[in-house]
């Protein structure tokens, strides 16, 4: 881990209001003068972005080829976006970083999570985020705020995204110190409120 940046993921469910909170993260950070890396995952790089076309609208992929290209994306996306964003002091802000391949494909997938996180860690060099915010919401609710359009993931049972939830749960209850759990029902600006409260406690803002 880099000293001088600061690196902060969003990780949650289809339809959990990620995104909302990214967004309003960046202008209160960029308000209090800090330069901020915005970027999301799968994607964010051009390796990222047609990985992200394949994995999300591709094909009869497989499990484990699916594992793997969520690794390369991360592989690529710390290499050429994170880690020389946090060597010059900026926040990074990523929408989803390793835990949505543990939840995903270790749990939802069932491909196993300690087998995931360990590819996953090996694909980014180990680098882990400060913190986690980790937006908590039923799967019911998250397909009802997705609407119609679907791609593979959106597209699994109930029974997948709840094994994804729970996942996700069960990684930040067993390392509250580097997870933020906030619940993605509550209004918007609620829950942004949380989140600049406990980066202040970090002494970020
Ligand atoms: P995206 O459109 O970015 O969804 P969202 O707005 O919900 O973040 O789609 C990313 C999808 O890929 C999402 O369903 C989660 C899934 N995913 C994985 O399965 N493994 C991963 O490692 C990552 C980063 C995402």
């Amino acid at each position: 881990m880099t000293d001088s940046g600061y690196f902060i993921a969003f990780e949650g469910g289809d339809g959990a209001g990620k995104s909302t909170q990214v967004r309003h993260l960046v202008a209160a950070l960029e308000a209090a003068g800090r330069e901020v890396v915005v970027t999301r995952q799968p994607g964010g790089t051009t390796l990222g972005s047609a990985l992200r076309d394949l994995v999300l609208h591709g094909e009869a992929i497989t499990p484990r080829a699916e594992a793997l290209i969520f690794a390369a994306d991360k592989a690529q996306h710390v290499q050429e976006v994170i880690l020389p964003s946090l060597a010059r002091g900026a926040v990074v802000v990523t929408d989803r970083y390793t835990d949505s391949s543990v939840a995903y494909q270790g749990a939802g997938r069932s491909l196993g999570a300690q087998e995931v996180a360990d590819l996953q860690s090996w694909a980014v060099g180990g680098l882990t985020p400060h913190l986690t915010v980790l937006v908590d919401v039923d799967p019911s609710e998250g397909r009802r705020r997705r609407g119609g359009t679907h791609d593979r993931m959106e597209s699994e049972a109930d029974a997948f995204h709840t094994a994804v939830r729970e996942h996700f749960l069960a990684m930040a209850h067993g390392a509250p110190e580097r997870y933020l759990v906030v619940d993605g029902s509550a209004r918007a600006e609620e829950i942004a409120a949380q989140v600049l409260q406990r980066l202040a406690q970090e002494g970020l803002l």
